[in-house]
């Protein structure tokens, strides 16, 4: 990682402070392609003492309430059994393993606290959010209240959102990254470009990016190395977000059918599950080896979960594709989701699927409906109504001893990251 020396001073003190028994929040802050994951990156790679639990918004995952907050707290689960009966049944249907009432948020937003201070009691915890501002609403809420009121447990919650998003977030300690300076940014486009480079046209795209990473990364595949060495060349395709998410199009489009047609597989998938996309594909009839040129094109990679290159990469991918074929994608990754297992996101992908009314998916939504009813997320009160005193502020005296009850337990994991 190029310069950032006062970032990463910020976080390793943040880190030292919840090694010594503290719980730290912050919000790291930024345009889109900053550095904002390459500083969360930075902060996991100095906990090799901590457990770590980790997700990242996706923007099409906007709608599935709690699915952000379920991800992030899976691996705490199995301390679920130490939460006092209320949080527990809460959690219950808010995550979607059973059907009952509506969860009072409140104590939903318990139950995380009580899971995190009982995974923290033998081990300190970092929590990762990325791209908090693609979490569906009602998980930053309860993220955002158990930031509020995280006490003496050695917790740490670090999320990363774009400039001017996830405003639940306001008024958490933040941490604002802007472009890499000169030297930075200069020495970064030299490490990626292999030949020579005018100056002029260096200290151009060093103004012109304003020293901001992707778009300096960006760069050489944008021009030519007689471009770059001659003094020519039009870089207005590396300025801003939407200028990037055009260059990154564009490669995408010169892929061939069937890995543009994967490629939209993965986009459409939020998750990142390799086993559900491997089925989707097989539903497709399209050879997995077709993904081949482009994880050779750097615009994704492989693995037990799928990786994109870059957020930009995956809503350039969804964004270009036509309707049609995104609700073709969605009707096969629907056909891969085993509904017993997941028949909310199995819904959410039939629902996508299809091109107007349709008796079999508003069947396949009513057969959740118990459930996700009692999950989503209502403007103007409905679930998340039921306690005003949610959102932000202080809030309501903590329950301390409920949840210390809680903490008492023994960690059966393994100590490590996740
Ligand atoms: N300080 C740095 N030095 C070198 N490369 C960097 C640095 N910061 C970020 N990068 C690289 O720049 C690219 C964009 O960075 P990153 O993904 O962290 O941006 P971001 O702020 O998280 O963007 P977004 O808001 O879209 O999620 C990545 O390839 C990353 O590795
Ligand atoms: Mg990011």
């Amino acid at each position: 990682m190029r310069g950032r020396a006062a970032e990463c001073e910020a976080l390793r003190s943040l880190i030292a402070t919840v090694q010594s028994g503290s719980h730290q929040v912050l919000v790291v802050r930024g345009e889109a392609g900053v550095g904002k994951t390459a500083l969360l990156d930075y902060v996991s790679e100095l906990t090799s003492d901590f457990r770590c639990v980790r997700v990242a918004g996706v923007e099409s995952d906007m709608e599935l309430a709690f699915a952000g907050l379920q991800q992030l707290c899976a691996p705490l689960m199995e301390r679920f059994d130490e939460l006092p009966q209320p949080q527990r049944e809460a959690l219950n249907v808010a995550f979607g393993r059973g059907v009952g009432p509506t969860p009072d948020r409140f104590l939903v937003g318990l139950a995380v606290l009580s899971l995190m201070a009982a995974a923290a009691n033998d081990q300190p915890l970092l929590c990762i959010i990325d791209d908090a501002q693609w979490l569906d609403q009602v998980s930053v809420q309860t993220l955002a209240f158990v930031a509020r009121r995280l006490l003496a447990e050695p917790v740490a919650l670090v999320f990363a959102a774009r400039d001017g998003n996830a405003p639940t977030l306001t008024g958490l300690p933040e941490l604002t990254i802007s472009g890499l300076s000169d030297s930075d940014a200069r020495e970064l486009l030299n490490s990626v470009i292999p030949g020579r480079i005018d100056e002029r046209v260096r200290d151009r795209i060093v103004a012109e990016t304003r020293g901001i990473p992707l778009a300096l990364l960006e760069v050489p595949r944008n021009l030519s190395a007689a471009e770059l060495a001659g003094g020519f060349g039009n870089l207005a395709a590396s300025r801003s977000a939407g200028q990037l998410e055009e260059s990154f199009v564009r490669r995408i489009r010169s892929l061939p059918a069937d890995t543009q047609r994967l490629l939209l597989v993965a986009a459409a998938e939020p998750v990142g599950d390799a086993a559900l996309f491997l089925r989707a594909a097989a539903n497709l009839g399209i050879p997995v080896d077709a993904l081949a040129p482009a994880e050779a094109a750097g615009v994704i990679e492989f693995g037990p979960r799928m990786r994109f290159q870059h957020p930009l990469v995956r809503s350039a991918t969804y964004s270009n594709a036509d309707l049609a074929d995104r609700r073709v994608i969605h009707r096969a990754l629907a056909d891969a989701t085993d509904p017993g297992l997941d028949p909310d996101r199995r819904a959410w992908h039939a629902a996508n699927a299809a091109a107007g009314p349709n008796e079999a998916v508003a069947a396949e939504l009513e057969t959740s409906a118990a459930r996700a009813q009692s999950r989503r997320h209502r403007r103007g009160g409905g679930i998340l109504g039921a306690r005003s005193n949610f959102d932000i502020g202080p809030g309501p005296p903590r329950l301390q001893g409920d949840r210390r009850r809680t903490s008492q337990g023994r960690c059966s994991s393994p100590r490590s990251c996740i």
